[in-house]
């Protein structure tokens, strides 16, 4: 397997294997890798002839007073997965190379991210398409794939995958969990053993609201109501940021379950944000 740090070598790498007639898959990851990471390694191997997996915590998704300096990170232990997992090429770019002294160029797909996550964090998404456009712009991938854990992202980027003329095969890959439910992410390794069994408070609603819509209970305001009352009930200090019922694609939001309706919501708990989803219908 190939680490590469300079931008420069990782591009002409790429043209090399596009010269030798092989098909590149993408990972962007932010590093402190899990199996929802690795699923998603997976998924791009049988999809082209060699996986690039990138590592870089990227300073412009974050903004001031979020977790960027403590972002859990473990470059040996993330190099040691993708090996594992059939990786051939991980890239790890240095901050200063991807956003040089002067930078200031970014990429912004418009509508999509005023709500949810946008919403709560202004120029998370921005920060998101503008790295994961230089990536495309450094791998020249003919697959990439990326998480339904963030469907939100997941959509923005395949907005601007398709906006920005990438031709490349857009693949969304399903949220890897735990046993118990709790949706793998990067930020569960803050969690001691108790706050962790009350992280489940997200999973559990989306429970609720699934079941709500199997006794054919479709009025999103009720359901809400009971998400709610899991949520408070799972972790008594939660703060949830939102509860959404939109649909999948456009994100418009919904009052009444119908098809493609996709429930997502942010929670704060013990000064950690977490995030889930589950399609209703
Ligand atoms: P990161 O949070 O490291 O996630 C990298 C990819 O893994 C994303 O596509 C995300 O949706 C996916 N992922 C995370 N948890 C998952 C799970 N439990 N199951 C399946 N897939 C999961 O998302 C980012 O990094 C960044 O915003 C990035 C796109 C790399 C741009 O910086």
């Amino acid at each position: 397997m190939k680490i590469i740090r300079s931008i420069k070598k990782m591009q002409s790498l790429s043209r090399q294997l596009v010269a030798d007639g092989l098909t590149i898959g993408l990972v962007p990851t932010m590093g402190f890798l899990h199996d929802g990471h690795l699923s998603l390694i997976k998924t791009t191997l049988k999809k082209s002839n060699v996986v690039i997996t990138t590592i870089f915590v990227n300073p412009t998704q974050f903004a001031e007073g979020e977790d960027l300096s403590k972002y859990p990170r473990d470059e040996k232990g993330d190099i040691r997965k993708i090996k594992d997992a059939g990786g051939t090429i991980v890239f790890v770019p240095k901050p200063e190379d991807i956003y040089p002294d002067g930078y200031e160029t970014y990429v912004n797909v418009e509508s999509l991210t005023q709500t949810l996550e946008g919403k709560s964090r202004p120029l998370h998404f921005r920060g998101v398409t503008t790295i994961v456009a230089k990536l495309f712009n450094i791998t020249r991938p003919d697959v990439v794939v990326f998480g339904m854990k963030d469907f939100q992202q997941a959509m923005v980027l395949k907005k601007m995958t398709t906006d920005l003329n990438y031709p490349i095969k857009y693949l969304i890959a399903p949220t890897v969990r735990e046993k118990d439910g709790l949706a793998m992410s990067s930020r569960n390794k803050y969690f001691d053993a108790s706050q962790r069994i009350e992280a489940l408070c997200l999973s559990h609603a989306l429970k609720k609201a699934k079941q709500m819509v199997k006794e054919n209970i479709k009025d999103c305001k009720l359901i809400k109501k009971e998400m709610k009352t899991v949520i408070k009930a799972t972790c008594k200090t939660a703060k949830i940021d939102y509860i959404a019922f939109t649909d999948f694609e456009t994100l418009a939001p919904t009052k009444i379950i119908k098809k493609n309706t996709i429930c997502s919501l942010a929670v704060r708990l013990h000064n950690v944000r977490l995030i889930d989803n589950a399609k209703l219908m």
